[in-house]
This record gives C-alpha cells, sequence and structure tokens, in this order.
C-alpha cells in the first residue's frame, strides 16, 4: 500500500504565522507539523510515501525531510499543487504514484495518539472500496461528520451548520485505485474546492465505505485553537514518555 501526506494549500487561518512559511512546518511542541503524519504512516509499516505540498516554501520540505533518513525510510517522493484547489484536487496529483495500489492518505495536519497499524491492516484485506476512521469530538461543526444507521455510514456532511452526530471524520482515508475515477467526476465546492467528503460520499453511494473508531486523541492543526491545542497534547505525551523511561 502507498502512502500519501498532503501537506498543500495556504493555512490563511493561520495568518499571519502562515504568511512566509507553510503551516506543515510550523512547530508541534519539539517537531515540524509535518513529521507527524510521517511517522504516523511509517509506524503503520508504510514506507512508499508522497508528500504533496505547496503554498509557500515548498522547497524547504526537501531541505528538512530529504529523503526520508530520519524515519528510517530510503526514499522520500514530492510533488506540487499549484493554488489551493482542495484535498481531493492535492490527492489528484498522486495518481501516477499510485498507480493502480491500494492508498492510505493522511493530512498534513492531522495528529493521532494512536497506532493505525490495525486500521491498515483490515484494509489491507478489504477487497474493494474505501475506509475512513472516526472520532467523537465536541465541535463536530468543523469537520466532516458521518451519519451512522446500524453498522453503515449513510452519508458525511462537510461542516453542517447543526451536526446530526458528534462523528468527526479524520484526516485518515484509505482507498482503492477506483478513488482517481472518482475525482475527475468532481466539481467545485461553494468554496471552490474538489472536496474529499464528496470522494467519500461517492464510496457510501457505492455501498463501498467501511469505518472504524479512533481510540486516543486526535486533533487538526489548522487554527489557532487546535495548533494550541495539538501543541499540548504532545508535550503531555513526551512528559508521559519522560516518566515511564525513568521509571525503568
Ligand atoms: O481534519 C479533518 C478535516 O479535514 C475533515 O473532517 C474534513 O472533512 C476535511 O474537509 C478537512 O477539513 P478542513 O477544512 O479542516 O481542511 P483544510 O482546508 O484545513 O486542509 C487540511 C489539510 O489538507 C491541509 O493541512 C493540507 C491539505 N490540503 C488542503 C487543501 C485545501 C492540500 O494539500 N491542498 C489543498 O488545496
Amino acid at each position: 500500500m502507498k502512502g500519501v501526506v498532503l501537506a498543500g494549500g495556504l493555512g490563511t487561518r493561520l495568518y499571519p504565522l502562515t504568511r512566509v512559511t507553510n503551516k506543515h512546518l510550523l512547530p508541534i511542541y519539539d517537531k515540524p507539523m509535518i513529521y507527524y503524519p510521517i511517522e504516523t504512516l511509517v509506524r503503520a509499516g508504510i514506507d512508499d510515501i508522497l508528500i504533496v505540498t505547496g503554498g509557500n516554501s515548498a522547497g524547504d520540505f526537501l531541505r528538512l525531510l530529504g529523503n526520508g533518513k530520519e524515519f528510517g525510510l530510503k526514499h522520500l517522493n514530492y510533488t506540487y499543487q499549484e493554488g489551493e484547489g482542495g484535498i481531493a484536487e492535492a490527492l489528484g496529483l498522486a495518481e501516477y504514484f499510485v498507480d493502480n495500489d491500494k492508498v492510505i492518505v493522511i493530512l498534513g495536519d492531522n495528529i493521532l495518539e494512536d497506532d493505525i497499524t490495525p486500521y491498515v491492516k483490515a484494509f489491507e484485506k478489504q477487497e474493494k472500496g474505501a475506509k475512513i476512521l472516526l472520532k467523537e469530538v465536541e465541535d463536530p461543526e468543523r469537520f466532516g461528520v458521518a451519519e451512522i444507521e446500524g453498522d453503515r455510514i449513510v452519508r458525511i456532511v462537510e461542516k453542517p451548520q447543526v451536526p446530526k452526530t458528534r462523528y468527526a471524520v479524520t484526516g485518515v482515508y484509505m482507498y482503492d485505485s477506483k478513488v482517481f475515477d472518482i475525482i475527475k467526476t468532481l466539481t467545485p465546492s461553494e468554496r471552490g474546492e474538489l472536496e474529499i467528503t464528496d470522494v467519500n460520499n461517492a464510496y457510501i453511494r457505492m455501498g463501498e465505505m467501511t469505518y472504524d473508531f479512533l481510540k486516543g486523541w486526535w486533533t487538526d492543526a489548522g487554527t489557532f485553537e487546535s495548533l494550541f491545542r495539538a501543541n499540548r497534547l504532545i508535550r503531555e505525551k513526551r512528559m508521559k514518555e519522560k516518566m515511564a523511561k525513568e521509571q525503568i
């Protein structure tokens, strides 16, 4: 399975922090933001990874990450998204890289406590279709929100004013190679972007979408509040790791 980290976009919600640099290069406690999604993929055994970058300071990713040696990788692939055409547009740029394989996509501003290996293994066994990971949150109106009937997702609504559930769709998506045909059928949303929620709804309509719930904490880092929260959560994690080490 291939891995794709999406780190394009202009990060305008974080202006002026992102006026001259890329959101995914900002610090989350002791590491640049982009380290966390890469580590999440590597921990799950994904070693063929493409970074889709864009916006400001795109060249800095190469200087920072090189060939991925720090993550135990032999090689890293890069591509560039012009403008801010949306998450699905950014993923569309990975078509030649993914070829006919399956792909796991992670948003460059998503930080997870969980090791996602079990979900990746389950998707490897899934014959076809897609899998998403959900998390119950206090502020679902900021996210794609999943509506569930029995054990089936019936619909995802992007940033609903009145969410029907508290189940946020996290920025970890697993797809078969049909995803690229689906992306080609999309039209831009009201915010002028090709929406990943439209891709997911297409899989739901085909009856090919499965889901799991994340167990540990999850956050994005694209607003001042969530960036602050991400820093706090990682700091707490580091403190716990330090204490555990000292007890050995
Ligand atoms: O964090 C999870 C949420 O991410 C989902 O619940 C939503 O359904 C999904 O639409 C997305 O919502 P946001 O509006 O928060 O996404 P945002 O525009 O902040 O973009 C998230 C990441 O996606 C960003 O850090 C980099 C990548 N991206 C985004 C855009 C718009 C790109 O690579 N290219 C883009 O053009």
